[in-house]
């Protein structure tokens, strides 16, 4: 089975429970998904009008038609 999850975020979202803040992954790139470990920074060029896929290292983007 397969599965194709879209995600927009070009930022981790902060949450702060304790003293040290944690930064969970929004943008569906991190390989320690859900906590952040910088993959996002690979989507910062992306064009928000369109949609891009990434292979399973969370790199090599691709553009893709919308409902691809
Ligand atoms: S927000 Fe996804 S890796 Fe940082």
């Amino acid at each position: 089975m397969a599965r194709l999850v879209k995600f927009d975020g070009l930022k981790p979202i902060k949450i702060e429970p304790q003293e040290k803040p944690i930064f969970v992954c929004a943008c569906g790139l991190s390989q320690k998904f859900p906590i952040c470990d910088g993959h996002h920074k690979g989507c910062a060029a992306e064009d928000p009008t369109r949609t891009y896929q990434y292979d399973a290292e969370g790199q090599n983007p691709r553009e893709v038609a919308q409902g691809e």
